[in-house]
Parts: structure tokens; C-alpha cells; sequence
């Protein structure tokens, strides 16, 4: 029954929405013969390799390898489950689907309790987080709702009533079982309630489990709810209202199920469409600076929720998340010394990831909460004043710098390894001139400056990823290199990597043959379609589709065709995707012997190196005799390969 909804309203919103509207709501596409390409979300690129077909309805990434239809699409894009996007394109298509609806839920009426509801039980312990929290959200409103301190607390940090409403601002009662109360009233038992963190036990050790007393999580604490990018609350984190002297300011949910902190920034649900559409996205700490800002009216804020106890790898799935949206960022960080210390850091990954950063200098010891607070133009100001990383680094370094002989130093140790994290050289070349321009340092001493830099980056970085990457990384070069006449001749079909948003290499199963044994096979693939095709697209390809498969059998042999073929099979709408591309508009002709020619190559080289490997063995067991015909087949290999390579096309 259930399974039968879902794809009737699976159906229903395919039939209401095209892929075409739905993606490029996300992401630019060109058209591109019959399909539409645009730069792909799921990892860094500069040119277009991410695909979509209106007829089929999918999508495909040359580059990465992401693939699917609009739901695997949203569910990527924005880091949520299934469900997630189908509630989500439910509701942009406008057909009806309430899995985990209030009336069903949350609230007054009961969830469970008194109410003989066996769909209670079938619910996933998801839908049951999600409905604990929506519960908790309401009770926390109502409690501020009641509380006049808590409501006079929020508008004195200059919070008006429509914006406390607006993001879901509650309070949580000084008490140490309000919120436990009023859930088991609701139905929800203790193990959800623990599971979504809203409860605890004291840690009494293995000894009593039997009788486990909870006690609310949350005590005198203003509320804000975190929400997922659809806007479904996953989390809270409760700023305290009465300074005790020693509870922390702020207290998050634990992870649970629904909150995994490095996938979640604070506002995603209400900054994700303005950041798409100014195309920039500002990050801030704290949730009261996230808050006001979108009062002030600057609603492509998200706030990182803390940075004093960051590290890299948060940063960088955070900068990953607005990534998607828009690859500018404004880093609005505290004006102390955490702040400050996280905005260098942040920048500096931000930059190695390919994005645009700005850092806003705010007044000393202010946050933007503060200055929005005071008067909000002074935070549109520092966001108008924002300044692109290099400059404001060396414009933080001129200021600092009171001995002109120790400006070279610094500028070295604080300016130029991020210069080496930018991506293209003009890049480099402007900061490197802006630099000069500045400081009046050389720019021949500059560059060779950088050139250090960089040389030590990569080193550092081929340390720390281990002798595996490395192995991949020149994955396709040290076959060639074993013979030095196969020059020029790397590279073209090479084993391609990418890299994913969080920049690790990914390496790619295919071999350099199958690589271009894969082409041929997307190109037998179009033609067969062509050929099957009824009415005026008909044409008969019967012939070239023969007199391919036979070349390709003559050079790579009859059983590694088969197996190559075979491995293929379920990649066969991906290779007839690309062959499209390649070939839909401009025809194959032209390019068919070039393929050929670089099969044989590929193939004679691939002879080689498993040749190479017999060989490594033979001598290892001081197999003379074997040792002596591999190396002859070898020399006759390599010959083979000279006049492949010196033919060309
Ligand atoms: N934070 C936290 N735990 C703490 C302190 C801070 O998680 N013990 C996070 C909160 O998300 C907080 C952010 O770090 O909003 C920034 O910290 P801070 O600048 O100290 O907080 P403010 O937002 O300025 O706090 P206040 O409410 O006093 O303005
Ligand atoms: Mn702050």
C-alpha cells in the first residue's frame, strides 16, 4: 500500500516535472545536440562535463561518474534522503504527499497515544525523530511564549517578534522534566526521545539500566532550531538564559540519526535560494549573527555554528555544503582572535577548493550581531567592504609590519601559501603583481617565492596522502615511462581521475584500453539505436557496426573484446549517453581511426607492461631462459609501438 503511493507519486511528479526544470533551477545548462550540459555539482570543474537528457530523464557526469534521475539529483544536491526530495519536488510539482504530515504527528492530538494508530508502528525511526522534533519545537514556542524574561531577553539582543516566530525561537523551562513530560503525553516513548537527544540519563555505569531516569537535555536555554535544507528541524542549540557561571553559553544536540554537525550549516532552509540567486553566500558563527542578519534583510547568510573548536575537516564540508550553491563566499567571522584565526583557515581551503573568498573586517571585538544590533548599515557596510583574501592579508600584514626589513618575512610565511592554494596562474599573476604593488617587493623574487611555496605544498601533500595516492596519481605514466618512445602518446586516453568536493582522488577502475574500448562500444551503442529507429531517423549502420566490432576484435583479440564487452554492460546507457555527445551532432567519421589507432596503441602497451610484470618475475626466480624470450618479445613490442606512434593517422 505504502510502496504503492510512493510510486504512484513518483510518477505523478515525473509526469509534472521536466529534469531540464528541475536541474537548471540548480545549476546553468547549455543545450548540447539533443542533451543540456553545465558545469557538475558534485565535483570541481571548469569545463562542462556533467550531462542531461530531457528524453531519458537523467543525468550523467563524465568527470565523477554521478548519475541518476531528478530524486538521486535533489537527494545529492542537497544532502538529504529519498524521502527528503520527495517531499520536496512533491511539493514544487503541487501533488499531494504527506508522509510525516502535523496532523498525522506532532502536537496536541496525540501521536500514538489513545489514538489506534497502527501507521505509528510502520513509521521508520526516522519519521519518528522527525516528529519528536517537530514536537519539542512547538513546546519550546509555546514555553517562550509564556516566559516574559525569555521574550524580553530576545528583543533586548534586538530580535523583533516576527523574526523570533519566523525562525522557530523557543525556550526551554528551568525545570528538569517539562520537555520529557510533555512528549510522553504526546505518545513518543523515552528511546525515541533519547535518540533525538532531547533527553538524557545519569551515567550510572552498567548497574541500574533497569531504572534509567531522564531528565531534559535543555534547561533555561532560548531555542533555535536547526533545520535540514527542506526545512525539517534535526536538531537545536539552546543559548542559556541565566548565566551560571559554569554551563556552557551555548549546548547542540549530540549526533544523532538526523544531525551529523559537519552536514549541516544554521539557515540552509531559508539561505539556499537567495544565495543561488545573488550567487554569493556569506558565512557567519553564530546563530543570534545568522538570525539578525537575515532581519537586516541579508538573506544569503548561513552560520557555521562556532569556530573556536573547528578543524579542517569541518571547514571543509561546510565550504563543500555552499559550494553547490555558489562558489563565492564571504567569510564574516568574529573580530577576536578565534574568529580570525578561522577565517585565515577557512579562506585558505575555501581558495584550494576553487572558490571566490572575501573576508569581511568587522570593528574590533564585534560580531555582526552586534553591529545589526547597534545599527544594521554598519553590517551591510562591512559587506560591501569586504575584500577579496590576498588583499586583506596583505593589507593585514602592512598594518602589522612596523620594520620594513622583516615585511619580506612576513609576507613569505603569511601571504604566499595562499597565493600557491589559488588555482590558475592569472590568478596567481595578479595577486603576485598586487603584492608588488604594495609592498614594492620584487616580482622576480616573488614568484621564486611562490615556486617554493608551491614545491613544498605538494610535497607536504604527497606526504600525508601516503604512498597510495601517489600510486594513483601517476596511474597510466609509469607504464609509459617504461618506454620512452611511447612520448606523446600519454595522457590522451589516459586513466582519468577526479576529484569530489572534498578533493579526494578518486581513481578510475577503467584501464587505458577499456577506456577507449568503452568509446567504440558507446559508438556501436548509437549506431545500433540509429539503425533500430523507426520512421525518417532510420538508418542503416548494419555495415560500419560490423566492420568496427571486427577491427576491435582483430586488435585487442577475441576474448578480450568479449571481456571488455561484458564488463561494460551495465554502463551501457552511460556510453551511449557520452556517445551522443561526442558524436550526435558532429558525426564519428572523422574521429573513428583515431580511435582505432589509439586502441592499438593502448593495447601494444598494455602487452607491454603485463610483459614487463612476467619479466619482473622471471628474473625474480632467475628464470634465464624465460627472461631472455620476454625480453625479445618486449624489443619487438616496442618496435611495434614506434611505427604505431610515427604512423599516426
Ligand atoms: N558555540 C557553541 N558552544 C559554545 C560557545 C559557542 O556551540 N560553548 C557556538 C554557537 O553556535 C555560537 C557560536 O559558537 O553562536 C559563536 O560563539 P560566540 O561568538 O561565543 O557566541 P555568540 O553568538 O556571539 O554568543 P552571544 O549569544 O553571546 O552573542
Ligand atoms: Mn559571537
Amino acid at each position: 500500500m505504502y510502496n504503492r503511493d510512493m510510486n504512484s507519486v513518483v510518477k505523478q511528479i515525473k509526469e509534472k516535472l521536466t529534469i531540464e526544470e528541475v536541474i537548471s533551477s540548480y545549476i546553468k545548462l547549455e543545450k548540447s545536440g539533443t542533451n543540456l550540459k553545465g558545469k557538475c555539482p558534485f565535483h570541481n570543474e571548469k569545463t562542462p562535463s556533467f550531462f542531461v537528457s530531457p528524453d531519458r530523464g537523467s543525468y550523467y557526469c563524465f568527470g565523477c561518474s554521478a548519475k541518476g534521475d531528478i530524486f538521486s539529483f535533489v537527494e545529492q544536491f542537497e544532502g538529504i534522503d529519498f524521502k527528503g526530495a520527495l517531499k520536496l519536488l512533491a511539493d514544487r510539482a503541487g501533488v499531494a504527499y504527506t508522509p510525516y504530515s502535523k496532523q498525522n504527528f506532532a502536537g496536541g492530538s496525540g501521536y500514538g497515544a489513545g489514538n489506534d494508530n497502527s501507521y505509528t508502528d510502520e513509521k521508520s525511526e526516522k519519521d519518528q525523530l522527525y516528529a519528536v522534533m517537530e514536537s519539542a519545537t512547538k513546546f519550546f514556542q509555546a514555553e517562550y511564549k509564556k516566559n516574559k524574561e525569555a521574550q524580553s531577553y530576545v528583543a533586548g539582543r534586538g530580535i523583533t517578534e516576527q523574526t523570533a516566530l519566523d525562525f522557530e525561537i523557543g525556550y526551554a523551562p528551568n525545570e528538569w522534566h517539562s520537555l520529557h513530560t510533555h512528549l510522553v503525553k504526546n505518545g513518543f516513548s523515552d528511546a525515541v526521545m533519547e535518540k533525538a537527544g532531547l533527553i538524557k540519563s545519569p551515567d550510572v555505569g552498567e548497574v541500574v539500566k533497569t531504572t534509567k531516569r531522564y531528565y531534559d537535555r535543555f534547561r533555561d536555554r532560548i531555542m533555535f532550531p536547526i533545520s535540514d535544507s527542506t526545512g525539517r528541524v534535526i536538531a537545536f542549540s539552546g543559548r542559556i538564559l541565566h548565566d551560571d557561571g559554569k554551563s556552557a553559553k551555548y549546548l547542540n544536540s549530540p549526533q544523532t540519526p538526523l544531525y551529523d554537525k559537519s552536514t549541516v550549516l544554521y539557515g540552509i532552509h531559508k539561505a539556499k535560494t537567495e544565495i543561488r540567486l545573488k550567487n554569493y553566500s556569506i558565512l557567519v558563527e553564530g546563530q543570534m549573527d545568522l538570525v539578525l542578519s537575515h532581519q537586516a534583510g541579508i538573506r544569503n547568510t548561513v552560520a557555521v555554528s562556532g569556530t573556536a573548536l573547528a578543524e579542517d575537516p569541518l571547514y571543509t564540508h561546510h565550504l563543500a555544503l555552499v559550494k553547490r550553491l555558489s562558489s563565492n563566499v564571504i567569510l564574516a567571522f568574529d573580530s577576536d582572535g578565534a574568529g580570525r584565526k578561522a577565517a585565515l583557515r577557512s579562506s585558505r581551503i575555501a581558495i584550494s577548493m576553487g572558490m571566490d573568498v572575501k573576508i569581511a573586517d568587522l570593528p574590533d571585538g564585534k560580531d555582526p550581531a552586534d553591529l545589526v544590533r547597534d545599527d544594521k548599515s554598519l553590517w551591510i557596510n562591512a559587506l560591501k567592504e569586504a575584500k577579496p583574501v590576498i588583499i586583506f592579508i596583505v593589507d593585514a600584514v602592512l598594518k602589522e609590519s612596523t620594520n620594513e626589513r622583516t615585511l619580506p618575512k612576513l609576507i613569505v610565511e603569511k601571504v604566499i601559501p595562499f597565493v600557491a592554494e589559488l588555482r590558475s596562474n592569472t590568478e596567481q599573476a595578479h595577486a603576485i603583481s598586487y603584492i608588488n604593488g604594495k609592498t614594492g617587493l620584487s616580482e622576480v623574487a616573488l614568484w621564486e617565492d611562490l615556486k617554493k611555496a608551491i614545491a613544498d605544498a605538494k610535497e607536504k601533500a604527497r606526504l600525508s596522502a601516503g604512498a597510495n595516492a601517489l600510486v594513483s596519481s601517476n596511474n597510466g605514466i609509469a607504464q609509459a615511462s617504461v618506454l620512452q618512445n611511447a612520448q606523446g602518446m600519454s595522457g590522451a586516453y589516459g586513466a582519468q581521475s577526479s576529484q569530489n568536493s572534498q578533493g579526494v582522488q578518486k581513481n578510475n577502475s577503467y584501464s587505458r584500453v577499456d577506456s577507449v574500448a568503452r568509446k567504440l562500444f558507446g559508438l556501436i551503442q548509437l549506431l545500433e539505436k540509429q539503425t533500430q529507429a523507426g520512421g525518417e531517423n532510420k538508418v542503416d549502420n548494419s555495415a560500419v557496426i560490423k566492420k568496427i566490432s571486427d577491427d576491435m576484435q582483430r586488435i585487442m583479440g577475441v576474448e578480450s573484446f568479449e571481456k571488455v564487452k561484458e564488463s561494460l554492460i551495465p554502463h551501457m546507457q552511460e556510453l551511449l549517453f557520452e556517445a551522443e555527445v561526442t558524436y550526435g551532432e558532429s558525426g564519428f567519421a572523422l574521429e573513428l581511426p583515431e580511435l582505432m589507432h589509439t586502441l592499438e596503441i593502448d593495447t601494444v602497451k598494455n602487452e607491454i607492461s603485463s610483459a614487463m610484470a612476467q619479466l619482473t618475475k622471471a628474473e625474480a626466480s632467475k628464470d634465464q631462459k624465460t627472461s631472455a624470450e620476454i625480453m625479445k618479445r618486449c624489443h619487438e613490442l616496442s618496435i611495434r609501438l614506434r611505427e604505431l606512434s610515427v604512423k599516426g593517422v
